[in-house]
């Protein structure tokens, strides 16, 4: 029987959340170009001391730009956050003009980006390893941020899911 792993993970439901990171040079206008991706690999690995995981695509422009700055934010999308979650699934050149507009703040710790959400983080590159055609980037956790509770975005059945919290 054929192996099918994106078919089985379909049924097994995720939370949605926006990385930010940036990159920095001369040839930069301004020196300093934030960028954000849409994920749903994020997954708290220890707690002592605080560590996360991501598992970002090698050869993702935005993962070239998060190994350089060794940091980025985290923001936890809640069930209103579909459309944000869509544009920053796209190309860097359409996630550029995205960023324009979504309300974002630095975050004091690292710079990197944070989106409106239930709750967010900032990070720092502690390790990383190739697993397949990933990059499993490991990351200390600086600071946490929570806001109200709202009800989750949820990644299931290849959708963006707005869900109920119990
Ligand atoms: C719901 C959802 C979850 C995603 N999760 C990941 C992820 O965990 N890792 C990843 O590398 N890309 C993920 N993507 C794709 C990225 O959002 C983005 O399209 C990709 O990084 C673009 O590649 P680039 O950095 O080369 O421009 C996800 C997309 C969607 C819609």
């Amino acid at each position: 029987m054929e192996l099918d792993l994106r078919t089985v993970m379909r049924h097994f439901a995720t939370g949605v959340g926006v990385v930010s990171t940036w990159a920095e040079g001369p040839d930069i206008p301004g020196g300093r170009r934030h960028d954000a991706i849409t994920v749903n690999s994020l997954i708290p690995v220890s707690f002592g001391p605080p560590l996360v995981s991501l598992s970002l695509r090698h050869g993702s422009v935005f993962l070239s730009d998060l190994l350089q700055s060794q940091r980025w934010g985290v923001s936890i999308l809640a069930a209103d956050g579909a459309d944000t979650a869509r544009l920053l699934a796209r190309s860097r050149e359409s996630r550029a003009k995205a960023l324009e507009t979504l309300p974002a703040v630095p975050g004091q710790h690292t710079g990197a980006l944070l989106f409106d959400g239930p709750g967010w983080m900032e990070c720092a590159l502690a390790d990383s390893f190739t697993v397949g055609d990933h990059l499993m980037v490991i990351g200390t956790v600086l600071a946490t941020g929570v806001r109200a509770p709202r009800d989750p975005l949820v990644f299931l059945h290849g959708s963006l899911t707005p869900a109920t919290a119990p």
